[in-house]
């Protein structure tokens, strides 16, 4: 059997990055986590490693840290780095700009130095549908103009694609994408990895779980005077064994294009909008539980409805979603019930 290729994963222990790593092994990439652990913690690696039944090499630190990364570059030969690593909570970044500004730039910018440094081929970049606002036409093509960013948390990820363009566009010898995910949801099926939201959780899933759970006494459905055919707004709700996999199909399309320097941008969602009210509607047909919700003000800073074209990423990546939303529902709902041990 030919040797596995070494895939640099920073924030491997986070929420896509967990899933991603059993993705790429199951594809026969060798993953290196680097993680300093700030939203997450080593326990997550032996779910990975459970589910895997064989370890993974880790290194608990900071991206940012320039002699921490580089000693893991000269320790390993990669062919590429899929970065995840960075700070994720929209309300934080706007009371904390610095910090959002500082981890998500400062991490991008020390990787970019070290793939240059290193001559590693590939970089896989974590972006979001953020970079879209609110968009004047539905689906969203990677062709929409991206709109100003509604937050510091996603002019990062404006500013972090950019950076990326304009090094690939150096004569860099790098390929790159950036990947705009929609919602990421579901957790893996085994439920010994999935999402661990930190406090009270902002995002509609894992706030549904933990409701349905007892943590929480009523989800707040935020608003339903939206111009949509229910009055909720709508997203684009993707499984997060999908992104994974298309994160390995990225990996192995950068790998495929014959220039040395490339880069492109592409959606990742199912291109299929659902309304809150369907959310719900759903989880209480696959958790077989009541869940005790209210309809509450709007708000602020949502966007009324966006989901995904995700025909560019079909064709070039030969990847589709296949999981459906009743899937990773009960996915969610499994591991809810793993964390918080409901019999
Ligand atoms: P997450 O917080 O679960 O994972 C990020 C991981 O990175 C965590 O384990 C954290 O400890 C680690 N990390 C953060 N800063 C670090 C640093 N400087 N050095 C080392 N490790 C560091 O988040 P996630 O949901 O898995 O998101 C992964 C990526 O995808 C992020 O870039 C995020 O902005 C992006 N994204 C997420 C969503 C979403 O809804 N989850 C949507 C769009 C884009
Ligand atoms: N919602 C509720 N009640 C809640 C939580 C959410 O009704 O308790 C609603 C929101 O109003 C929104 C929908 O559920 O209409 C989805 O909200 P999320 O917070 O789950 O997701 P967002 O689309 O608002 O934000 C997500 C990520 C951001 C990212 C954005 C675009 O959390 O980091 O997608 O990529 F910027």
């Amino acid at each position: 059997m030919s040797k596995s290729k070494q895939v640099l994963v920073t924030g491997g222990a986070g929420y896509i990055g967990s899933h991603t790593v059993v993705s790429l092994v199951n594809a026969n990439y060798k993953p290196i986590i680097l993680d300093d652990f700030s939203n997450s913690n080593p326990q997550v690696i032996e779910g990975i490693q459970d589910i895997l039944q064989e370890s993974i090499t880790y290194y608990r630190g900071d991206c940012r840290d320039w002699d921490l990364v580089s000693s893991i570059f000269n320790e390993h030969q990669f062919d590429g780095v899929i970065h995840f690593a960075a700070s994720k909570a929209v309300g934080e970044s706007v009371e904390q700009p610095l910090r959002y500004y500082g981890n998500n730039l400062d991490s991008l910018m020390v990787m970019l130095r070290a793939v240059e440094q290193f001559k590693v081929p590939n970089l896989v970049f974590s972006s979001s549908c953020t970079v879209y606002g609110q968009p004047d036409h539905l689906p969203v093509t990677e062709e929409t103009e991206r709109k100003p960013a509604a937050s510091p948390y996603g002019n990062t990820k404006k500013i972090s694609e950019d950076i990326i363009f304009d090094v690939v566009g150096s004569a860099a010898n790098l390929k790159a994408v950036s990947l705009r995910y929609f919602n990421p949801i579901g957790a893996h099926p085994s439920a010994k990895i999935g999402e661990l939201p930190l406090g009270t959780p902002n995002n509609l899933i894992p706030f549904v779980t933990q409701t349905a759970a007892g943590i929480r006494d009523v989800l707040t459905v935020f608003g339903d005077d939206y111009n949509t055919p229910d009055g909720t707004c709508i997203r684009d709700y993707i499984h997060v064994m999908d992104l994974s996999d298309a994160h390995v199909r990225s990996l192995t399309y950068l790998e495929e294009q014959s220039e040395s320097s490339y880069y492109e941008v592409f959606n990742l969602g199912t291109g299929k909008g659902t309304s809150v009210m369907e959310v719900i509607k759903s989880f209480q047909e696959v958790a077989g539980v009541p869940l005790n919700y209210r309809v509450g003000p709007r708000r602020s800073g949502d966007i009324e409805q966006i989901f995904a074209s995700v025909k560019k990423a079909e064709k070039a990546l030969n990847w589709k979603a296949l999981k459906t939303m009743k899937q990773a529902l009960a996915d969610t709902w499994k591991w809810q019930q793993a964390i918080s041990k409901i019999p």
